[in-house]
């Protein structure tokens, strides 16, 4: 051990002090050698065992290090902040029906005209739709979703069609850059449903976004009674993972299912799904 610290190259110990601590344990019955190595050894106590201590972490940060330099080259190894300069989230994503665009305050009046046109749809699963939201707290809403996409947390996107139509909001929401994980949210003006876009929308998020950014696991959470989001899921290949009872609670306050529906990458299936 005394060996090992004397020859490590970030040993904080001075030799003299290993060398009279090594002679404590020759001692033996030699009192004086003894009572003189215990006073020193009482002097350099705390900070011996606090340079000791920095050494075993040093050695355990010199390990993480390498660890990550080692795994660097592996694309999904990484922070939220090392995500961030390897990989930019579009503003703006183009697919054959579809322009997603970042939220931005200026859409708020669109929004919420298509949230009045779709209440009698929306107001059955979402309880911020208990009241047709008024266009300053869509502002507000909006002003917030911006922060959160800047943090790196949430990326919410507004759909128009190529004739600049506003028709709902889908983007990645609980961002998790460690994994990384994402689970995705949508909402479609009723008049624009039943013609495949938010399937559109959604796998353009997955190829567009989460697997060019490293994704390891999207997710999509809906209330178990709402067929046609489930929809959404089963025809873009996920896995129905679970059902969670009484995990919600729906807009008129009544406990409801969550089916968590999810896709991952780059990690072996577990055998029991
Ligand atoms: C959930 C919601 C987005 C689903 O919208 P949707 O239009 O049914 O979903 P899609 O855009 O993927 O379209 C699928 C439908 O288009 C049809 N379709 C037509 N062309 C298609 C195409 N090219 N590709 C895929 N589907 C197509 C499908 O057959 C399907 O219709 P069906 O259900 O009558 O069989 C919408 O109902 C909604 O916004 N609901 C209220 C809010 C909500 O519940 N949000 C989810 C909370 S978890």
């Amino acid at each position: 051990m005394l060996r090992h610290l004397a020859n490590h190259p970030n040993n904080p110990v001075a030799l003299d002090d290993l060398a009279l601590i090594a002679n404590f344990f020759d001692a033996g019955p030699n009192f004086h050698i003894t009572f003189a190595c215990v006073v020193r050894l009482y002097c350099i106590h705390w900070t011996w065992l606090r340079q000791v201590r920095q050494l075993f972490v040093a050695d355990a940060r010199e390990d993480d290090t390498q660890l990550r330099s080692s795994s660097a080259t592996f694309p999904h190894e990484f922070s939220h902040m090392d995500a961030g300069s390897r990989f930019e989230i579009p503003q703006r994503l183009v697919t054959d029906r579809l322009i997603l665009r970042r939220q931005e305050v200026s859409h708020a009046p669109e929004m919420r005209a298509v949230i009045e046109e779709s209440y009698a749809e929306f107001s059955l699963w979402f309880d911020w739709c208990a009241q047709i939201p008024s266009v300053q707290a869509i502002e507000e809403t909006i002003r917030r979703v911006r922060a959160n996409w800047e943090l790196g947390d949430q990326f919410l996107f507004n759909i128009f069609d190529h004739a600049d139509r506003y028709l709902g909001v889908c983007g990645l929401e609980w961002v998790d850059w460690k994994v990384p994980a994402f689970e995705i949210g949508y909402w479609l003006r009723t008049s624009a449903v039943g013609k495949g876009l938010m399937s559109e929308a959604v796998l353009t998020l997955e190829t567009r976004i989460v697997i060019p950014a490293g994704g390891r696991r999207v997710s999509i959470k809906c209330d178990e009674r709402n067929i046609r989001s489930a929809a959404i899921p089963r025809r873009l290949g996920y896995t129905l993972e679970g059902v969670l009872r009484n995990e919600r609670l729906s807009p008129m306050g009544m406990p409801q299912n969550t089916m968590v529906w999810a896709k991952v990458f780059g990690t072996p299936q577990s055998a029991l799904v």
